[in-house]
Formats: C-alpha cells, structure tokens, sequence
C-alpha cells in the first residue's frame, strides 16, 4: 500500500516514518522545499528523541518531495498532517487545510483513495473535506474517495512510543474506508511487528483499544481529550494556590489524590501550566465551537484562565524578592514548551521573558535543543543566550526554571547557585528536590522547599539574599 503525508511537521513526521517502518512505501509532501531537500538528505526539520535512528531504518521505503503531483495520484492513503494554529477569535486557521485538500483534490487520479484527517480539525471538518473534495476534483466519484478522521494523540518528547504502542486507534468514517484503515494499521493494531530497539515494546503492553466511530465524534473525541488533559493541570495548578495558602505540599497532595484509580497521577504537575501547540489551541477551538453553538463551556474557560494566572504567578513570585526587575539579570532556564522537544509554541518561558524584558530586567536564556528554532521564531525577544545552565546562571540575580529538562534536574544546584550574584530561584517546575546548603530563596509551585534552609523563603528582605 502506498501512503502520502501531506505536512512534514512534528505529525507528519513522525507518521511518515513510522509507516515506513511498519514497511509501507511513503512519500513524504511538504510545500516548504528547504524542509523536504533537507529530508532528502537525512537531516530532521525537528528535535524528537530516536526519530533519527528510525529515520536510518526505514529510509529505503520512504520519498520526500514538495510537488503534489508527484505523490498524489499513486497513494493510496493521504494522511493529511498540516498545521491549524489558533486565530486571534480562537477558532483554528483552516487555510492549510484549505489548501492542502484543494491541491490533493486536483491530482486525484479516479481510484479508490483515502484521505485521512489526522490534523486536528474543528468538529465537522470531515464533511467539509469531502465538499471541497467535489468541488475541486476533476475525476471525482464519490464511491472512490472517501475521508476518514484518524486523529492524533502522539506526545512530542516521546512521539515514537506513543505512535507506535498507542493506548487506542480511532477512526472516524464509514464503510469501506474504516475497514482499509484497519488492514493499513493492522501491524499496529496486532503489534506483530519487530520492535525498533530504541524504542521497546513497553512491558505489558498487549495492542491498542481500536475506537470505531462517526466523523464528528472521532472529531470531538480529540478535542475533548486535549481539553481535558488541560483542565486536570488547571485543576493541579488551582489547588497548589490553595496548598500554599494553607501550607500544604501539592506534591504530596496530588500524589495522595492520583492513588485513586479513577483520578490516575499523570496530567497533574502542578507549574508553570500548559504550553505547547495543543492544549491551549484545542480548548480555545472547543469553546469557540460551543460559542457558534450558543453553548458556554464554563469548565473550560476556567482551565484557561488559571493557566494564564499560572504564568503571571511565575512572575510575581519573583517580584515578591526583587521588588524592581529593572537593570536585573535573570536567567531563564529551558525555552521549548515541555522537555525533550524544540518545539516553541505557546511556551511558557516566551511569556517569561517577553514581561521581564517589559519591566527592565536583562534576560539570559539557556535550553539544550531549542535556541537554534528560537533565533528565527522568538525574534520579537531580546535576551542573551548562555551556552551553558551553568553560564546563564553567572552573575544573575535570579533564575526561572521554566522547562524541567532531566539537565536542570540533575544538575548540582547548591554548585551552581554560587554563581549567581543574588540567589533567587522560581522554580516553576518543581525540580529542585535536593537540600539546599547555600543561602537562597527558592519559590516552588504549591509547596515550600522542605529541606531550605532559608524558609519560609519570603522571610529574607531582597537586599539580603545571596552571597
Ligand atoms: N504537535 C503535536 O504534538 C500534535 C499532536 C497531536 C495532533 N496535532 C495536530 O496535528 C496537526 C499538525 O501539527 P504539527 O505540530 O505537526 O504542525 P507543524 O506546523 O509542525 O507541521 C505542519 C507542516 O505542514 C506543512 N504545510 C502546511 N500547509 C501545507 C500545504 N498546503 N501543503 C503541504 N504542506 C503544508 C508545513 O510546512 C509544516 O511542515 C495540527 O492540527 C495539530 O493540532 C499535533
């Protein structure tokens, strides 16, 4: 079976070189020439942890080209992987969607074919697809095309595991597309393919719940599930502030409620909040779609507003012990969104140190893989890159530990704060877990440091912190 990618992203990607792994022949569609010349030469367009080996392994199946009539009309699956970044109203950008399907649309070739959406699309799009189809396709029967909504739940940082031993498969469609994508996915579905050896078979794992349904609910199935994962951080996030009010530890708090097995520990960190090119999207995306719909989603709108608080929190904890931020050096630590990705979008520390910036204070940056992609996405920042944790840290007066990179939690921090010249550190994480022996204030989220020494961290005046 041939099967065409159409966007080279962090989804398309990864699903292209998963099914050339799984042995199909793929091509690989992208508009953007320098991204597929680069593919061409075995170079990725993103960070994601042993995409590259599998890369190794599976390019004798795969193609790479910016020309839709090169790998069009031979496929017999389109899987439809381009970006639909929020508008300012919330609703998602369909332009690349638009424009995608009307180009797939003119070299559809009259054979059976399956345009699958695993872009993550607004509830109905599915039905919107297959119009535009008609309208656009020269050799359109509609027993020969049909459109299935396969959407994504991948998680960048571990993007090959979870696409290659998902927790379920849902497809979205009718007859005898369904029936295609199950043989197309049938190595997934009866895991009776060869385990890369980067990327092992978890133990215990048997096969993925496969999740028959419509279009419109395979639709809401995604939206929903993102919002939902956002509002259980939300919900961590409001009842740390509750925690530190009355002196409880969210730590111990969310570990005691995550023992229920209905409740589950995952997607309760409290921090710095979401970030990333989903969770706000999607939530934003499903309460514009009630809005259309003269539905309010109150529940949602809150998980929006207390990640925004989240964010502005961060900020004052810092102001709270360096009072004025002008003419102040902080280090921002980790810039990508979550660790073990490059990816930007909607990051907490752009917030960061957009309104350090905006109240004076110099800002020094440090992430281990993600300054290269913000030299050409954060050019609306001024801040100095540091080559180092240890560099950024130099001289400052304070840190924000905005990405919970494995580097910043293993990292020797009573070595490295000696070289700061005030010790504040808002750890909007909560990494730091070892006994602080020099003299800091250490601000975590939802709980006081148990083994400072200088605590309750308020206690010190600014102009007494440090060395
Ligand atoms: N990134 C994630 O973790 C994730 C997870 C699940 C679902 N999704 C959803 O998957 C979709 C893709 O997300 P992403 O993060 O991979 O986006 P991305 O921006 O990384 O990739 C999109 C790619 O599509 C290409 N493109 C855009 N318009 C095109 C066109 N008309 N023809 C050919 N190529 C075109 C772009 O050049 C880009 O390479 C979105 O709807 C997103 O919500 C993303």
């Amino acid at each position: 079976m041939n099967v065409t990618i159409v966007g080279t992203g962090y989804v398309g990607l990864g699903t292209a070189i998963m099914l050339a792994y799984l042995g199909y022949q793929v091509t690989g569609l992208d508009y953007d020439e320098e991204k597929i010349q680069g593919l061409r030469d075995g170079i990725l367009p993103i960070y994601e942890p042993g995409l590259a080996e599998l890369l190794t392994a599976a390019s004798p199946n795969l193609h790479w080209t910016s020309r839709y009539e090169d790998a069009i009309p031979q496929a017999d699956f389109i899987f439809v992987c381009v970006g639909t970044p929020p508008l300012p109203d919330g609703h998602p950008n369909l332009a690349y969607l638009e424009s995608a399907v009307r180009s797939i649309a003119q070299h559809l070739d009259g054979k059976p074919q399956i345009i699958v959406n695993k872009s993550t699309v607004p509830i109905g799009t599915g039905d919107w697809v297959m119009r535009t189809l008609e309208e656009h396709a020269a050799l359109y029967a509609t027993s020969h095309y049909e459109v299935v909504s396969n959407p994504e739940f991948l998680r960048e940082g571990t993007a090959l595991g979870d696409s290659l031993y998902p927790d379920r498969i849902v497809l979205g469609g009718s007859g005898w597309a369904t029936e295609r994508m199950r043989a197309l996915y049938a190595p997934l579905i009866e895991q009776n393919f060869e385990a890369p050896a980067h990327v092992p078979r978890p133990r215990g794992y048997e096969r993925p719940a496969l999740v028959e349904t419509t279009l419109t609910s395979a639709e809401m199935i995604k939206y929903s599930a993102n919002a939902f994962l956002a509002l259980k951080i939300s919900y961590a996030n409001e009842i740390a502030g509750l925690c530190e009010c009355v002196g409880a530890d969210i730590h111990e708090v969310t570990a005691g409620i995550g023992l229920d097995h209905r409740i589950g520990t995952r997607f309760l960190a409290a921090g710095a909040g979401w970030g990333g090119s989903c969770f706000g999207k999607d939530t934003s995306a499903l309460i514009s779609t009630g809005q259309d719909y003269g539905y309010n989603m109150p529940i949602l709108r809150a998980a929006m507003s207390v990640n925004a608080r989240q964010r502005s929190l961060v900020i004052e904890k810092l102001q709270k012990h360096l009072r004025l931020l002008k003419g102040k050096r902080v280090a921002v630590l980790g810039m990508a969104f979550k660790p073990d990705t490059d990816d930007l979008r909607d990051a907490p520390a752009h917030d960061f140190i957009a309104r350090l910036c905006q109240l004076g204070a110099t800002v020094v940056a440090y992430d281990p893989v993600a300054m290269p992609r913000a030299r050409t996405e954060w050019g609306d920042l001024h801040y100095l890159e540091a080559t180092s944790a240890h560099a950024a840290l130099e001289g400052a007066d304070a840190v924000i530990v905005a990405t919970e990179w494995a580097e910043f939690r293993s990292m020797n921090w009573n070595e490295a704060l000696c070289v700061m010249r005030n010790r504040v550190i808002v750890d909007a994480r909560n990494i730091i877990r070892e006994p602080l022996t020099v003299p800091a204030i250490l601000e975590q989220i939802g709980r006081d440091h148990p083994h400072s020494s200088f605590l309750p961290a308020s206690a010190l005046p600014a102009d007494k912190v440090g060395a």
